[in-house]
Parts: structure tokens; C-alpha cells; sequence
């Protein structure tokens, strides 16, 4: 019964204290109600508190760095995140191609077919090589260095079977058969360089269309019909209705459009002149080569028409090191340059101003492309196939493709 009693005391003193200790007054330990018993209690109690507020603590604690680790983790996902769209959009920006290759041969290589057909065939072998390596610009030189040179490929025909106008010659037979088959007659007219040119493979690369292929550019030739006043002109682009672009331009000229079709009338198609590269610098579509006389090697170099030069150039020879050695360093414009019969030594011999003898000093490479060879020599066109699939991979490496 007593004990009943203390206990229903200490039920009732702790009842108290927790009454004031939560109004803020906390009972004495020293107050008369309270025995031993009850100031055991008491401790026990505060203990009890003592360890609940520590245990809130690291409660606390914990939370705090759970916030902090979720928080972490949040922003390292929104960071995964911006890094994956920053790579897509990169990848997108790659779709296009900012980077150009080129190559320069001599013409004289022509000289060394035996019949007119053989100098044609030749031609459409280099034709179809820079095709299938994406080359942006072929370049034919003088191995001798003329001091003045035709550099056009327009004027009066000499004779195709004559010696001497194999730059000339190989220039038109590479520029007819860039040309998208529906331009030809309207460009090209006939011409005894162009006798066998027919007869060719053809290039079918991407910018040789059909009449009902969709691509976002087609070439095109500015008709002889005027437009109404400050409405442009119209282009002829391989399909019924001829296009009309935004800009005045001379009937005869050759143009690259891109299209659009008229949205209230899609019998009138519409699009805008734009320059040659855009294709390949918006889409990264593969869209011919520019064909360029040069008067002689060095000429090669200094008429560039690209006005910050050409920042990779590359000699090729079986004298040169090993390709497989070589990692291209990164560039805009690349040159790659072939030597006729005898070889580029042979090029530099007959250019003295260029004051340099061996070939090498001319070029940032200087390569054999076809290490351990198993025939004496490699003819210029052959030379141009194997050179450019050992360097395409060193340029999709170099330019991170
Ligand atoms: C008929 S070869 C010239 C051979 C000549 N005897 C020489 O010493 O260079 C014509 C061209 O093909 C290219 N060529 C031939 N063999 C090559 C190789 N192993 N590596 C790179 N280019 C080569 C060079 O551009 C050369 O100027």
C-alpha cells in the first residue's frame, strides 16, 4: 500500500516536474517530497532527456547531411544533364564539316597514256578519288612552272592528242564531270578535251540529283527569264519548275540553292543563293571539288583561295616516313601534294625560286603512305587512293569525328 503510495508520489512528482520543467521552472532536487528513490528517478530522467537531446542532435545531424548528399546528387544529375545536351549539341555542330582538304597533282601525268581515251580515263580516275575521299579542291600545276599559264579552262582547243595541254585537259574533264549530269549542255559545250568524257563513271556523288531526290540544295544555272522587279531571279535545279531565288544573278551563272518550298504554293518553289561550301558547312554534306589551275608548284601555295592559307600540307613520296608513324596536328585547310613521273624532287628542280632542294623543307609531312611497297614505283593515281585511305583516319582523329 506505502509503496503504492511513493510510487503514485513519484508518479506524481515527475508528472510535476515534467509540468514545470516544460513552464520553465524545474523542481529542486532538494525539494522535501522527494526521496531518494524519486531522486534516482529524477536522474534517471534527466539522463533520459540528456541522451533523447543528444539522439536529436545526431537526428539533426543526419538529416543535415542527407540534404546535403540528395542536394549533391541533384546537382550532380542537372550537371550529368547539361554535360549530355552540351555533347548533343556538339555532335549536332558536327554534323556540318568546317575543314577542307585538297590535292595538287601536275597535268603532265596525262602524257603518259597512249590513246586520247586512255588520257580521258586517266582524268576520271582522279576525278572519282577525290570524290570518294570528300576532296574539296583539285588542284593541277605545272610541273615545269610556266611562267605565264592559261588558268582557265575556257578558250580555244589545241588538240587533244598533243602534249602540252594536259593541265588544261585534265582541269575540264575534272570540272564536266563535277557537274551534275542536268547542267552539262547548259555549261559545258562541246569540246574535243570532253570527246570520250561521256563514257565515264560516273561521280554520283550526293550533290548529283534526280529530278524527284528531296535534298535541302540543289546546284543550279540562272535562267535567260527575268523575274518581276526586286523579286530575284529563277534557277534551273534538274526539276519541272524552275526556283526562284532572293538575289538578282546573271543568266549563265552556275549557283548553289537552298531550298524552300512555298508554303501557300508548293508549285512555286523558292530558295536562296548560297556559297558553295554552305552545304557542307550546315549539313556537312559532301558537295564536289573546285578545280584550280596553278602555273607552277609554288603557285600552288601562294594563290590559295582560302585567306587564311593552307595550315597542313603534306609532300607524298616513297622517300618520305612512314604514315603509320605520323599523327596529323589539327588544321582548317589541308594540301596534299603529288609529284608526276619523277616524282616532287623532280618539281622542285625546275622551280628555283622556291630555293629549296629536297621536298621535305616544303611541307609539314612528308610521307610514304605505302610503307614496304611491293611494285618499283606507284603511279600518281594510284598514289592518290592509297594516300588518301591511310590519311583519312588521322583526319577524322585529328578533327575528333
Ligand atoms: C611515279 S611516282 C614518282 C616516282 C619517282 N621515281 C620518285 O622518286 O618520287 C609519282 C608520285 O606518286 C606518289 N607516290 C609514289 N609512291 C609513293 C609512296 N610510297 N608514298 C607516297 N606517295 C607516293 C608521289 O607523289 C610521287 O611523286
Amino acid at each position: 500500500m506505502e509503496s503504492h503510495g511513493v510510487d503514485s508520489l513519484n508518479n506524481r512528482d515527475i508528472k510535476n516536474e515534467v509540468a514545470c520543467h516544460q513552464s520553465g521552472t524545474l523542481i529542486s532536487a532538494k525539494n522535501p517530497y522527494i526521496s531518494e528513490k524519486n531522486e534516482n528517478n529524477v536522474k534517471d530522467w534527466k539522463q533520459w532527456k540528456k541522451e533523447k537531446k543528444e539522439l536529436h542532435k545526431k537526428w539533426k545531424q543526419q538529416r543535415m547531411i542527407q540534404k546535403a548528399e540528395k542536394l549533391k546528387q541533384k546537382e550532380e544529375q542537372m550537371k550529368e544533364k547539361e554535360d549530355k545536351e552540351r555533347e548533343e549539341n556538339l555532335e549536332k555542330e558536327k554534323v556540318g564539316r568546317d575543314y577542307t582538304v585538297s590535292i595538287a597533282l601536275p597535268g603532265s601525268i596525262l602524257d603518259n597514256a597512249q590513246s586520247p581515251e586512255l588520257r580521258t580515263y586517266l582524268a576520271g580516275q582522279i576525278a572519282r578519288a577525290a570524290t570518294i575521299f570528300n576532296v574539296d579542291e583539285v588542284i593541277i600545276f605545272d610541273e615545269i612552272g610556266m611562267e605565264k599559264m592559261e588558268v582557265s579552262t575556257e578558250g580555244e582547243f589545241t588538240g587533244v592528242k598533243k602534249k602540252g595541254q594536259a593541265n588544261l585537259q585534265m582541269a575540264r574533264i575534272l570540272q564536266y564531270l563535277e557537274c551534275p549530269q542536268y547542267l552539262r549542255k547548259h555549261i559545258f559545250p562541246l569540246h574535243p578535251d570532253l570527246q570520250f568524257a561521256g563514257l565515264l563513271n560516273p561521280l554520283d556523288s550526293p550533290h548529283h540529283l534526280r529530278t524527284k531526290d528531296i535534298c535541302p540544295f540543289r546546284e543550279g544555272i540562272v535562267v535567260n527569264r527575268p523575274a518581276r522587279e526586286g523579286k530575284g531571279s529563277f534557277v534551273y535545279v534538274g526539276q519541272k519548275k524552275d526556283v526562284r531565288v532572293d538575289k538578282l544573278i546573271k543568266p549563265g551563272v552556275r549557283v548553289t540553292v537552298k531550298m524552300e518550298l512555298d508554303k501557300m504554293n508548293p508549285k512555286r518553289p523558292k530558295g536562296v543563293a548560297v556559297m558553295p561550301c554552305t552545304p557542307r558547312v550546315e549539313g556537312g554534306l559532301y558537295w564536289g571539288y573546285a578545280v584550280r589551275l596553278a602555273c607552277s608548284l609554288a603557285a600552288v601555295f601562294t594563290e590559295c583561295p582560302y585567306k587564311e592559307g593552307y595550315d597542313l600540307t603534306v609532300g607524298t613520296s616513297e622517300r618520305g616516313m612512314s604514315v603509320d608513324e605520323v599523327t596529323l596536328s589539327p588544321f582548317k585547310h589541308m594540301l596534299v601534294v603529288f609529284g608526276g613521273l619523277n616524282g616532287l624532287e623532280a618539281c622542285l628542280d625546275s622551280h628555283e625560286s622556291l630555293e629549296i632542294d629536297d621536298p621535305k623543307f616544303l611541307f609539314s609531312y612528308y610521307l610514304n603512305t605505302c610503307p614496304n611497297q611491293g611494285s618499283r614505283t606507284i603511279r600518281t593515281e594510284e598514289a592518290i587512293l592509297i594516300s588518301l585511305a591511310a590519311i583519312r583516319p588521322k583526319i577524322l582523329e585529328v578533327q575528333g569525328r
